[in-house]
């Protein structure tokens, strides 16, 4: 009996630290770019990403992943960061690209964080939306994630669903198919990042710093070609996280009803034709 309790909570246990699992940076992701700008701190389960005059830098996983939840912990460029933008995203590497993008819009010194949020699927992007975070991202880490099966796309932030993209293509509306990296920048977007690019760099906070922890991919490795990276046997693919449970769809109407600064489906300076997936009869059909 005693020994039954014992099993049972420390299974519980178990499944909380996987739950929460923070891994060091170099089991799953390598340096891509900018390498004397990277440096590992922690024993490297941190490590940050600096921006100078010379060199952004950037990281990604070492594979490729057809589905999966993607988390990193990010804490951003604390200075005057206008021009700064630090990503966190998942990129194909093919002609006709998938991509699905964090972009951290750094900001002159007391004004808020503005998070971008993109969508491309076989090389066609344009679905911007932007939300200003409701904390301040520079004074602690928070945790930015993606879950990516075949039923729809999510951005959390603190798991709150912040963004949700749905497979409807069945409708000819483009989703994410090819086996994807995930990866983490921070870089020069002075050109367009802040108040439409009017806002430069001041090179004298430089240089400016990222930090991250916790690099938790749980995926389907593109390169196993036995495995169906549709399949429910793997967790993210299961059926109660086909769409959002009652409470995140609450928390995600709230959010987005207070925080979201932009909506490409409502810019109609930019488009004559309001894209498909942004038809309000669309989004809300169930299959
Ligand atoms: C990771 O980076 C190291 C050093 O640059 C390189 O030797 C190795 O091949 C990389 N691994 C992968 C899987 O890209
Ligand atoms: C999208 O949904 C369709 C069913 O409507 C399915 O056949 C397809 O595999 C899904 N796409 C992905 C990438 O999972
Ligand atoms: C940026 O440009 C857009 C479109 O030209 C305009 O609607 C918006 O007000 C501008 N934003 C800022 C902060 O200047
Ligand atoms: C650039 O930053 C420095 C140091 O914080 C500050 O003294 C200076 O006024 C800033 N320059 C501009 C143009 O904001
Ligand atoms: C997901 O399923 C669809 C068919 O339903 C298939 O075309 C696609 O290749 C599958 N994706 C993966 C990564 O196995």
């Amino acid at each position: 009996m005693g020994f039954h309790l014992i099993s049972l909570s420390a299974l519980l246990l178990l499944t909380r630290v996987f739950e929460g699992l923070a891994l060091p940076f170099d089991k799953k992701y390598n340096i891509s770019w900018g390498n004397n700008n990277v440096k590992l701190l922690k024993n490297g389960e941190e490590i940050q990403l600096s921006l100078d005059k010379f060199s952004g830098c950037g990281i990604e996983s070492k594979q490729s992943y057809g589905s999966g939840s993607f988390k990193m912990r990010i804490k951003l460029p604390s200075k005057d960061s206008a021009g700064v933008v630090t990503t966190f995203y998942l990129h194909s590497h093919t002609s006709h690209h998938d991509e699905l993008d964090f972009e951290f819009l750094g900001n002159r010194k007391g004004k808020p964080y503005i998070l971008q949020t993109n969508v491309f699927a076989n090389g066609i992007g344009d679905r911007e939306e932007r939300i200003q975070l409701w904390f301040d991202p520079t004074t602690n880490f928070h945790e930015y994630s993606i879950l990516w099966n075949s039923h729809h796309i999510v951005f959390f932030v603190d798991e709150i669903p912040i963004r949700v993209y749905k497979n409807k293509s069945y409708r000819g509306i483009g989703y994410p198919t090819q086996p994807m990296q995930s990866e983490a920048t921070i870089w020069n977007g002075e050109s367009w990042a802040t108040e439409n690019g009017s806002q430069k760099i001041n090179w004298s906070n430089s240089p400016f710093i990222a930090k991250f922890q916790g690099f938790n991919i749980e995926g389907c490795p593109s390169n196993y070609h036995s495995l169906n990276c549709n399949s429910t046997k793997w967790w993210w693919n299961s059926k109660k996280l086909w769409k959002l449970t009652l409470d995140q769809e609450k928390s995600y109407k709230d959010i987005r009803s207070k925080n979201m600064i932009y909506d490409y489906c409502k810019d109609t300076n930019r488009f004559q034709n309001i894209p498909l997936e942004c038809s309000v009869i669309i989004k809300y059909l169930i299959f």
